[in-house]
């Protein structure tokens, strides 16, 4: 082999699949249609509690093109699913408002969605609770939440700790439901073929989403196949299978015809998960100083009663800073909501919101400056679990930010600057997402031509992944990105792990990585020569990751914001954000400058606009659309800049990379929210700032 070409990582490459999706050449799940396929409309519960008495079909069946309404009573049987809200028409119970209970089938979706009005539900309901409060009566401590991290933890004595501290903060926060909406809105198109089952899906996990269907149909996972070439967007919403994979799959079983699904934009503010709002009292011991004592972090959240979800909210508090007293810990209470699930970075999202709003406010009572504060509180070792970091530094994103963002000499005071009617701050907050990895499997071939392909069932849900893959395979192979083609987005292909947590490229690109150096080492006693049928090396890092040696691996990042607040009407303006990260090496800027610019752009977002509003008495969400549930626009942002620090961090993986796809949000919304308290002294600690909150 030679090993002339210029490393890729590190370079813009240009995306790979650009062309592709910019000439409408990406096929993404809903433009698969196989011959004979039927459209599906589902048919969502009009109550919160209760069961399904009765569904007349007579009417809907009646009408042109119809084919078959699926409910519980005539639906397949599925095997017991680990997640209930998979088990889809299997009883009359109604757990949620807007939860599936039948499924129309027709020729076409007109005709379908037609029908699905006709359809008649008659139900029995009883009194529902959807109401999250942090006293709730029903409150409980989860066995653990996400991502397996003990629910409770304590160091010291926090109480003892907060009541000797010269200077306390003792504060609650909350956040709301908040609902992902990826451009692309979930679609999948099922069929069965002799047996087996394909499903065209918009998934970030093509090998997961297979074990879950396979699970619940009774077979082998390899009689499951789930394509998933380009994804439009997922955010977390499409990490797990939710109730219209399984709806799609079940309806094609029963009328042994192809069936379309897309969840229109309504729909998924049911029935594709969101983020559950939390309620959360974060308390500060400190010196007057500003050196921490104790920190006591409580979250209070919302699950469905048919599923626990319970969020890390507080997991992040355990490593951010040094204090000798700790506690932080998790409820949850189950209401008669649709399970929340993943949406980009769960737990640290509204968790450092909390504990970053609350470092400000502690930096104000003690009159130090909030980069020097979160400086003087700079851990040595992890505090969550003693072990040393892979490497941390928080303090460059810091000292960094503050430079480029001008911060030096700002006036602490808050409310005294003001330019006409507006009213200016600024705010920081750090940020911070785990690096993780987990097992995947990866080819990869070399043909007679020179080129390579490598295979790997891994997904790009518009982060770059397929370009930064292609990269990591090229230096690996010492080859030109250009001789390198990646097959991706198939569970046919080497398993891989889901396209979430921020580890999709460390995970992958690790097993792309193994199995490239495989090849050179076959090709080396091949004499370099490619035998006629080409050469073909395989790795799977299941081994190699679970045997990784014990560190904190995590990015961290710092954030800033520029607010202006019309003193008149409260109307808040984000003038300028800046993000400073640190999370080891960056493999294409580009992308990953996206990759940054969007997660702060969600965080401007759900600072200002996100909201899911609950209405108690109708038991759901009001707002079902992007009319009413408000994301930030162009208009919104006009000035987001990303940025990043070196850092060489030999403990992570071959390429020396952390993940990038949540990082970004977190600490956004806390940097804003404290832009806009020095901006006009008022500090705003339910999300989002709207302008009553402020006048
Ligand atoms: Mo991300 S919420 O882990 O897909």
């Amino acid at each position: 082999m030679t090993t002339t070409a210029a490393p890729a990582v590190g370079s813009a490459l240009p995306r790979v699949d650009g062309l592709d999706k910019v000439t409408g050449r990406a096929r993404y799940a809903f433009e698969h249609t196989p011959r004979d396929a039927l459209y599906a409309a589902p048919v969502q519960a009009t109550i919160a509690r209760g069961e399904v008495d009765r569904v007349d079909a007579t009417e809907a069946l009646r009408r042109p093109g119809v084919v078959a309404v699926v409910w519980h009573a005539n639906a397949p049987r599925l095997a017991p699913a680990d997640d209930a809200e998979l088990a889809v028409l299997q009883s009359p119970r109604v757990a949620y408002r807007g939860q599936y209970v039948a499924v129309v089938l027709a020729e076409t979706p007109h005709e379908a969605r037609e029908a699905a009005r006709l359809l008649h539900v008659e139900y029995t309901a009883e009194p529902h609770d959807v109401e999250l409060r942090a006293d709730h009566p029903k409150m409980y401590r989860p066995a653990q939440v996400n991502a397996g991290y003990a629910t409770d933890e304590e160091h010291g004595d926090p109480d003892a700790a907060l009541a000797a501290a010269p200077v306390v903060v003792d504060a609650t926060y909350t956040t709301p439901a908040e609902h992902n909406n990826p451009m692309e809105p979930h679609a999948t198109v099922a069929e069965w073929h002799s047996g087996g089952l394909v499903l065209h899906d918009s998934t970030q996990g093509a090998s997961a989403l297979r074990r879950t269907l396979a699970a619940l149909f009774g077979m082998p996972p390899e009689q499951v196949r789930v394509i998933a070439r380009h994804v439009g967007g997922g955010f977390g919403s499409k990490g797990r299978a939710h109730p219209h994979v399984v709806l799609a799959a079940l309806a094609a079983k029963q009328v042994g015809r192809p069936v379309k699904l897309a969840v229109t934009r309504q729909q998924m503010f049911a029935v594709t998960g969101y983020r559950t709002p939390t309620v959360q009292r974060v308390r500060l011991g400190a010196e007057p100083d500003g050196r921490l004592a104790a920190i006591v972090h409580e979250a209070f959240e919302q699950s469905s009663t048919i599923a626990e979800f319970a969020e890390q909210t507080t997991v992040p508090t355990r490593m951010m800073y040094a204090a000798p007293h700790r506690r932080t810990c998790h409820r949850l209470v189950r209401l008669d909501v649709p399970t929340p699930s993943w949406m980009r970075a769960p737990g640290e999202t509204p968790g450092m919101f909390a504990l970053e709003s609350a470092m400000d406010e502690l930096a104000a009572a003690c009159g130090v400056d909030p980069v020097e504060l979160r400086v003087r509180n700079e851990p040595a070792t992890d505090p969550a679990t003693g072990l040393p970091f892979s490497s941390r530094n928080l303090v460059a994103c810091l000292r960094e930010g503050a430079r480029r963002f001008g911060w030096a000499g700002r006036d602490p005071r808050p409310g005294v600057r003001r330019e006409g009617r507006l009213l200016v701050g600024t705010g920081v907050a750090a940020s911070t997402y785990p690096a993780y990895r987990a097992p995947s499997a990866a080819s990869v071939t070399a043909g007679p031509d020179g080129d390579f392909v490598v295979r790997i069932a891994a997904t790009d849900i518009g982060t770059g992944a397929r370009t930064a893959l292609t990269q990591i395979a090229a230096d690996a192979l010492g080859t030109a990105p250009g001789r390198v083609r990646l097959e991706i987005g198939d569970s046919d292909l080497p398993r891989a792990t889901v396209a979430g947590g921020s580890m999709g490229t460390a995970s992958w690109g690790t097993a792309v990585v193994r199995a490239c150096h495989a090849l050179v080492a076959e090709l080396d006693r091949h004499a370099g020569r490619v035998p006629a049928g080409g050469l073909t090396a395989e790795a799977d890092t299941g081994e190699e990751i679970r045997g990784q040696e014990k560190l904190a691996r995590h990015a961290f990042g710092a954030q800033f914001a520029e607010v202006a607040v019309d003193a008149d009407t409260g109307e808040t303006r984000v003038r300028r954000l800046l993000g400073v990260f640190a999370a080891g090496r960056i493999i294409n800027p580009v992308t990953a400058r996206s990759q940054f610019l969007g997660g702060m752009t969600m965080g401007l977002s759900m600072a200002l606009l996100e909201e899911s509003v609950m209405d108690r008495e109708f038991g759901d969400y009001l707002n079902h659309d992007l009319a009413q549930y408000h994301l930030a626009a162009h208009a919104d942002v006009p000035d987001v800049q990303a940025c990043w620090v070196a850092e060489d961090d030999p403990h992570l993986n071959p390429m020396g990379s952390k993940g990038i796809g949540e990082i970004g949000i977190v600490g956004t919304a806390a940097a804003i929210a404290n832009a806009v308290h020095h901006a006009t002294g008022v500090r705003v600690r339910d999300l989002p700032i709207r302008l009553e909150r402020l006048l």
